[in-house]
């Protein structure tokens, strides 16, 4: 394995992900991690120290063990690692007279194992305040760019590389390529690590850790909570205890579906809380849509508190697994807390109550949580299920809900998805469904004026949420939805198709 010493920089889990791209286990460890303990996590071929946000004259700058650097583990030290790195040898660091940020030509020295194969002029990006100024002993310039002469720098005989630039973003055009020199030409690590691995190591994990316990997960039929519950359920079969609160607002087969595949065909323990009742009756007659969101996240929160003290009555619960994912981990901007009492991504814990928390997928990116849940023998449709919001369909019927337009909405959106997954479209499309307008307009049907509901078909195409484009499904397809709404849904006489992005629209309509 190579691993990734972190020294805060916000690239660090991407280095570890490029590897792991490669066929590599790779792993992210933190600074302070010493020779001997490196050494006592086995065949590690070779180390690569991150970026961080310090300078090395920073009052408390990060560090590593410097028994490190005559290992004779190869070396990879990125931006403050390559920093560091001189500093630590008796180089010497420079804060720049520019600043560099962004695309920056480099002019790179073919003959080191590190640009083998690759353009001697290309372009990286740079990231940086201070530079090296002078190298330490025994090492020598293998790139450069105008204002950076040590773009790169290589001791061969002690097998320390360095980059000023990241190589791990994907603005560095050849950046995959030099981390793939370093993995293999210089580490020679074997391209034969795969999501099975990873398996075996979390499972291992999860039992050391929990020993006899018990475990709670709150299930909500999402791809990251069901990956958790099947790798949980692999690591710990009947000690997992899941919780799956049905609000009432869930798609069409939705709930049948988690109680089918969790409770029947992998027989876990699953506690399937029907709320349907309590949560209309909170949410009648209400139609602002902040309102309606507090609604359901509060009675989610207080659903959730009762059920978990009847479940653990006489039970010894004390862990609490959550399907937290890297992206949710950079972006509550925090290292993962290991106690929590209330407020956290299940929507706050009774107060009383102290949890240890097991995040198994806190390492891995989307589309490697896909990729674990194909291997953990999860269906296809389940794995690639689109994101759905916790409030539901709450937030798809514009104004206030009843169980008549409920019905509107999981009748018209099922039609949708399966024309959808007729057409092969599932994958190409981040989300798509419909939406309850609080529109009515008038419509004849078989000679009878009719004065009827008009549903909207939301479908966009995303990276990540935060833009959106609106999805350019074909005219057939969005015809035979259109025709088959009208005709199978009753009370929806009209069906208007969507065509905003976001900005300036949001994905869903309220
Ligand atoms: P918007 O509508 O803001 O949606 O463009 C962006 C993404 O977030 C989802 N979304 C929510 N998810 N609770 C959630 O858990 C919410 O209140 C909520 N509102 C929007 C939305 O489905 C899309 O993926």
């Amino acid at each position: 394995k190579i691993i990734v010493l972190d020294f805060g920089s916000q690239y660090n889990q991407l280095i570890a992900r490029r590897i792991r791209e490669f066929h590599v286990y790779s792993e992210l460890h933190p600074h302070t991690m010493t020779l001997e303990e490196i050494r006592a996590l086995g065949d590690v071929k070779g180390i690569i120290f991150s970026g961080g946000p310090n300078s090395v004259y920073d009052e408390g700058a990060f560090r590593c063990d410097p028994a490190i650097f005559t290992s004779g583990i190869p070396i990879l030290g990125i931006c403050y690692g390559m920093q560091m790195t001189h500093y630590m040898n008796g180089g010497n660091v420079k804060s720049c007279e520019a600043k560099e940020y962004g695309r920056t030509e480099i002019q790179a020295d073919t003959a080191c194992p590190l640009f083998k194969g690759l353009p001697a002029e290309q372009v990286v990006w740079m990231s940086h305040g201070d530079q090296v100024s002078e190298l330490a002993d025994g090492f020598h310039a293998v790139a450069s760019s105008d204002t950076c002469p040590y773009a790169a720098s290589a001791n061969e005989e002690k097998k320390i590389y360095t980059l000023q630039f990241h190589p791990e973003v994907r603005h560095s055009v050849y950046g995959n390529d030099i981390l793939k020199n370093f993995v293999f030409e210089i580490c020679e690590a074997q391209a034969n690590w795969s999501m099975h691995d990873f398996i075996d190591v979390q499972v291992e994990k999860i039992r050391a850790q929990v020993k006899d316990d018990k475990v709670l997960l709150a299930l909500s039929g999402g791809v990251d909570s069901s990956v958790v519950a099947a790798l949980l359920h692999k690591a710990i079969g009947d000690q997992l205890y899941c919780m799956f609160i049905d609000h009432g607002l869930l798609r069409k087969g939705e709930a049948e579906s988690v109680v089918e595949m969790f409770g029947k065909n992998m027989k876990i323990n699953l506690t399937k809380i029907d709320a349907k009742e309590r949560f209309l009756s909170k949410l009648a007659g209400v139609s602002d849509p902040e309102k309606k969101r507090k609604i359901i996240g509060n009675e989610f929160v207080y659903t959730f508190d009762e059920e978990v003290k009847k479940l653990i009555v006489g039970e010894d619960i004390k862990w609490l697994a959550q399907g937290t994912l890297y992206t949710d981990v950079i972006e509550s901007g925090t290292k993962t807390a290991q106690t929590i009492k209330s407020h956290h991504n299940v929507g706050g814990l009774p107060e009383d109550m102290q949890f240890q928390l097991i995040e198994p997928l806190n390492t891995l990116f989307k589309d490697e949580v896909r990729a674990l849940g194909i291997e953990l023998g999860l269906p296809e449709e389940m794995v690639w299920r689109q994101p759905f919001p916790g409030p539901g369909l709450g937030i798809r019927i514009l104004g206030d809900i009843t169980e008549d337009k409920l019905h509107i909405v999981r009748e018209s959106d099922a039609i949708l998805r399966e024309e959808i997954a007729k057409a092969g479209l599932q994958k190409e499309i981040w989300q798509y469904f419909t939406c309850l307008t609080n529109m009515r307009s008038v419509g004849v049907m078989g000679d009878q004026r009719t004065y009827d509901y008009a549903v909207a078909i939301r479908a966009v195409t995303s990276i990540d949420g935060m833009t959106a484009d609106w999805a350019k499904i074909p005219y057939e397809v969005l015809d035979v939805i259109s025709n088959r709404i009208v005709n199978e849904v009753p009370h929806v006489n009209r069906v208007v198709y969507d065509i905003t992005s976001k900005p300036p629209g949001t994905i869903e309509f309220e």
